[in-house]
C-alpha cells in the first residue's frame, strides 16, 4: 500500500513512452525536482534504515542526475560526496570500468588515490542495473566499503538482486 507521499511524488513522475528510444519508458523527475524538492530529500532520507547515516563518511554520486540527489544530500546532511564521471571528465589517476546497455555500452570513471571511507551510492533511478552495479564494483576496486544504495525510484523487476541494500522511496 503507497503512503499518501509515495502516491503524490509519483503523480509529479511523468513518464514518457518511446524516449530516449522505442521501447524504452522515460521517468521525467523534472518536475519533481521543480515543485517538490524538500519533500523528494525528506522520503530518501526516511527510506534509510535508522543508524545508517551516522555510520557513513560521504555519499558517491553518479552522472548526472545523481549528481543532483547527492548534493541535496550532501547539503542537507554536511556529508561529502565522490562523483563518478562518464569518460575522459576526471583528471588522473582515475579507474573505469564499461557496462552494456541495451543499445550499445557506456563507461564510468572514479577518481583514484582517495582514502577507503564508507559511502552511500546514490542515483535517481534504478532500472537495469547497470549503472549501479558498475559503481558498485568500482567502488570496490578504490576501496571503498558500499554500506548500500539510495535511489528515488526503483524498477524492481528491470534488474537482478544487488549485492547491497537498495534503498527507495518507489518502486515500479
Ligand atoms: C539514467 C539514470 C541512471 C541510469 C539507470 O542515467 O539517471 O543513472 O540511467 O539505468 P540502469 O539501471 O539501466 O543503468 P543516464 O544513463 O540516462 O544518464 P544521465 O543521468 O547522465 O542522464
Amino acid at each position: 500500500l503507497q503512503s499518501r507521499r509515495q502516491h503524490d511524488l509519483w503523480k509529479a513522475i511523468r513518464t514518457v513512452p518511446d524516449f530516449p528510444k522505442p521501447g524504452i519508458d522515460f521517468y521525467d523527475i523534472t518536475p519533481l525536482l521543480l515543485d517538490h524538492v524538500n519533500e523528494v530529500i525528506d522520503a530518501m532520507l526516511a527510506a534509510l534504515p535508522d543508524g545508517l547515516l551516522e555510520q557513513i563518511d560521504c555519499f558517491v554520486a553518479v552522472e548526472a542526475r545523481g549528481f543532483v540527489f547527492a548534493s541535496l544530500l550532501s547539503g542537507r546532511l554536511g556529508k561529502g560526496m565522490v562523483l563518478l564521471r562518464k569518460p575522459g571528465k576526471l583528471p588522473p589517476p582515475v579507474a573505469n570500468k564499461s557496462y552494456a546497455l541495451e543499445y550499445g555500452s557506456d563507461t564510468l570513471e572514479i577518481q583514484g588515490g582517495m582514502a577507503p571511507r564508507k559511502v552511500l551510492l546514490v542515483d535517481d533511478i534504478l532500472a537495469t542495473g547497470g549503472t549501479l552495479n558498475t559503481a558498485y564494483h568500482l567502488c570496490q576496486e578504490a576501496g571503498h566499503d558500499v554500506a548500500g544504495v539510495l535511489v528515488l525510484l526503483d524498477l524492481v523487476d528491470l534488474h537482478k538482486p544487488f549485492p547491497v541494500p537498495v534503498y527507495t522511496v518507489l518502486e515500479g
